[in-house]
């Protein structure tokens, strides 16, 4: 690892990452930015950009990508991790301890906390009793916001662009949070198409729906999926949230399997168009289409670090 004399900017003025909303144009273009130069350190092997500082990472859900990315991005930066991945089991929450104070503590042990909870609202929660930045890497089903700046950024890296998209979301878009916080940063962008493909009792909330169209973008929703993709630009598929049903919900009676990605419905996407999925998949894309180079998810998954380590340098460096 060498160190490198370039400042960050890509989040100046943030103190926590809790939503979606907290980003605007300018401050998406500084943080791409500084993401493609950290990729260019990722690949190098990393820089001495924050040594000494250390990243808690407290999870109460499980996860590979985002504990996993996050804590590479620590490492390529030269920083160092304390990492606690089941904590609804193993922190003393089991004690009955509340998060505010786990946060309390976990604070003076580290120079941020990166969390993921089974509530929404739990990062902000955490972000209001925490002196160090408290970044969400999920909260129940309320939002993602990491997870979409790096389908943002995905999508600028694959098509070049960023307005007048056609953007085929399906799925389970009542309980998936990437899809909420995704849809915040697109609405940001002029020009923008979305067309829903769900099942009506997992159908995008009205309160995004009325967010998306406030901000110009055309909304359909349909269940032909096939007609949706033949303009698409970007169709971005979810997994059935099952670990956030009520009641136990049998996934062959929520009409998703009309909704699968298979080569059927890649021959109807445009030559130009992407196939994104947050992952993990379970079933809703058919693997016989990862080799089709319009399959980006598992290059989505990747930038993750890039952007990981643009969005911990911005916040940390001083
Ligand atoms: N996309 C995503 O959040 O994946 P993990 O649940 O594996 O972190």
């Amino acid at each position: 690892m060498t160190a490198s004399p370039t400042r960050a900017s890509g989040t100046a003025s943030l103190q926590h990452v809790v939503a979606a909303q907290q980003f605007d144009r300018q401050r998406l273009a500084s943080l791409f930015r500084l993401s493609e130069e950290m990729e260019r350190v990722r690949l190098e092997g990393g820089h001495q950009l924050l040594p000494g500082r250390i990243m808690a990472t407290l999870f109460y859900e499980p996860s590979t990508r985002t504990r996993l990315s996050f804590e590479a991005a620590m490492l390529r930066l030269g920083g160092q991790v304390l990492s606690t991945e089941n904590a609804k089991d193993f922190s003393s929450a089991i004690k009955g301890e509340t998060l505010e104070d786990t946060v309390r503590i976990v604070a003076g042990y580290s120079d941020c906390i990166v969390l993921r909870h089974h509530e929404e609202g739990a990062a902000a929660r955490a972000a209001a009793v925490s002196p160090v930045p408290v970044i969400n890497a999920g909260d129940g089903p309320g939002q993602h916001p990491t997870q979409a700046l790096l389908d943002v950024f995905t999508i600028r890296q694959e098509l070049g662009r960023l307005d007048h998209l056609h953007v085929v979301m399906v799925g389970d878009l009542a309980h998936g949070r990437t899809v909420h916080s995704l849809a915040y940063l697109l609405a940001l962008y002029p020009g923008l198409r979305v067309t829903l493909v769900a099942p009506e009792p997992i159908g995008m909330s009205p309160g995004l729906i009325q967010h998306l169209l406030r901000h110009g973008a055309r909304v359909d929703e349909t269940d032909d999926l096939l007609a949706a993709v033949s303009d698409a630009d970007v169709v971005y598929q979810t997994r059935l949230q099952v670990e956030r049903l009520s009641q136990p919900l049998d996934p062959g009676r929520t009409g998703l399997e009309r909704f699968r990605v298979d080569r059927r419905v890649m021959e109807r996407m445009p030559e130009g168009a992407i196939l994104m999925h947050p992952l993990p998949r379970v079933g809703e894309i058919d693997p016989e289409v990862d080799q089709d180079p319009r399959a980006a998810y598992f290059r989505q998954a990747r930038n993750g670090v890039a952007v990981r380590m643009a969005l911990l340098r911005s916040l940390l460096q001083p």
